[in-house]
């Protein structure tokens, strides 16, 4: 783990948190686009419940999935877990002021839903459901507006049990759960998301098992994917009056080369991983050539009449997180990865900068889905509600700013061209637990020493600090 001594801007706990002056030269470092952002747009920080809060098993909080899965040897990169995480359950007034001092307009969180129903269903817990009332306000109090997600991964460990997203009953016990924190919550927050990416929820939790809860079940993984569709749809008609909207991860899919089985392979990889959603959305249809391809796995049955209907109830806005583009190619062999039904379709590398993820770097990729997006549904409000690097140097992370220079240049130029995009949020406000690889990967803005939980503003938060207010003073 490395610590936060490289950097004398150091914060310490209980202090608010201002961006150190000798960071903040004029407004003449900041790129020639800054000024095309208009007034309204929202500047924002995101993270999410299990990857900060810590504190798993205070106040009445259940297990969730990501207990189980990082509690299982060999799931997690070091045996990492969530326990302390950014310990941001404790800290949270010190993270608010923090944002506060960067200047935040808007910060994307998510709820933990076994702290507030720790069996999944029935008995609200209402310490869990205080510790977000507390939040909140603090955002409020701080003119922040709370971006919450419900869904960010951490389903309670009981629904799991009775047969987790597979199962449909998880979609009722998701809309439920939706109702209490809508009764809770909904006077003090505008905009909802129900889940974010459930790409990854349905892929990586049961069909390559990489992430909770770790099943190996490509058609369980199918019908996941339907009924977490399914649980957003119902979780919209149980928040009467509120302004909903979705977070999935999208990418902007290219072929290899010009050839027949190159495209294809693009074809399928852009069904699965972005028309998969978005078509039953915003179309109320899956796509006939995915559904298709996905023949092999069995007939689903699991898709009942009205369900599209439900699933296409009228998006308040749509939630883009994007990293990097994603090159495709056919292949001579089946190859494992994350999409049934296409075994021989192979990820190339486009020989471009990478993280130290491995994820190329590329804003094209993100001005082109947005292009994409807005052409598609142009009277869709977009967010970009994730987006960021994970880079190992410390507090004078230059390839970070780099990033995020780029990738906010492409959200200026979609502004530019008409596109109705109204917000942008760092992927992430703090270091912290990068699902199955634990610490290893650190892309907060904010440094943070797990060894005494101190926060440190590194290069990149002073460089979208000054970004906010040369666009805002
Ligand atoms: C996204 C997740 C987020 C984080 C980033 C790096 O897929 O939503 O929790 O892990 O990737």
């Amino acid at each position: 783990m490395s610590t936060a001594t490289e950097s004398g801007v150091q914060h310490q706990p209980g202090v608010p948190h201002e961006p150190d002056a000798r960071h903040r030269p004029g407004q003449d470092d900041l790129p020639h686009w800054a000024g095309a952002f208009p007034p309204g747009f929202l500047w924002g920080a995101a993270t999410s419940s299990y990857q900060i809060e810590g504190a798993v098993t205070e106040d009445g909080r259940g297990p969730s999935i990501w207990d189980t899965f990082s509690a299982t040897p060999g799931a997690v990169e070091r045996g990492d877990t969530g326990a302390v995480a950014a310990d941001h359950y404790h800290r949270y007034r010190d993270d608010v002021a923090m944002m506060a001092g960067m200047g935040l307009g808007a910060y994307r969180f998510s709820l933990a839903w076994p702290r507030i129903q720790p069996d999944g269903t029935g008995a609200v817990n209402q310490r869990g459901l205080d510790f977000y009332r507390r939040l909140v306000d603090t955002l409020l109090e701080r003119g922040i507006q709370p971006w919450p997600t419900l869904y960010h991964w951490d389903l309670p460990q009981p629904l799991e049990d009775a047969g987790g997203w597979p199962a449909r009953d998880t979609a009722l016990r998701f809309a439920d759960y939706a109702a209490v924190v809508h009764d809770a919550l909904g006077d003090r927050i505008p905009n909802w998301t129900t889940l974010n990416e459930p790409w990854c929820s349905a892929f990586l939790g049961y069909a390559t098992g990489r992430h909770a809860p770790g099943r190996r079940d490509p058609a369980g993984a199918l019908r996941a994917a339907h009924h977490l569709m399914l649980g957003h749809g119902l979780a919209v008609q149980a928040m009467p009056g509120a302004q909903v909207g979705i977070t999935l991860n999208l990418t902007d899919v290219r072929a290899l080369t010009h050839q027949a089985l190159d495209v294809d392979a693009a074809r399928r990889i852009d069904g699965m991983q972005n028309r998969l959603f978005l078509d039953p959305l915003l179309r109320g249809a899956y796509p006939t050539d995915v559904m298709d391809d996905l023949l092999p796995l069995g007939r689903p049955d699991h898709i009942r009449d009205g369900d599209l209907r439900t699933i296409s109830a009228p998006l308040a806005f749509l939630g883009v997180n994007y990293y990097s583009p994603m090159l495709v190619a056919a292949s001579d062999t089946a190859q494992e990865h994350a999409y049934p039904g296409s075994p021989k379709v192979r990820i190339a590398d486009g020989g471009r900068p990478k993280t130290a993820m491995g994820w190329e770097i590329d804003a094209d990729g993100l001005l082109a889905l947005l292009v994409r997006l807005n052409g598609e549904h142009p009277s869709l409000p977009l967010y970009v509600t994730e987006n960021g690097a994970a880079v190992d140097e410390g507090l004078r992370d230059v390839t970070r700013v780099g990033y995020l220079e780029s990738h906010i240049g492409a959200c200026a130029q979609a502004l530019a061209i008409g596109i109705d995009l109204r917000g942008y949020f760092v992927w992430s406000l703090l270091d912290n637990f990068e699902w199955s690889f634990g610490y290893r990967h650190r892309f907060g803005i904010v440094h943070v020493d797990y060894a005494t939980q101190r926060r440190t503003l590194k290069d990149s938060a002073h460089w979208y600090a000054r970004l906010i207010r040369g666009r805002t003073r």
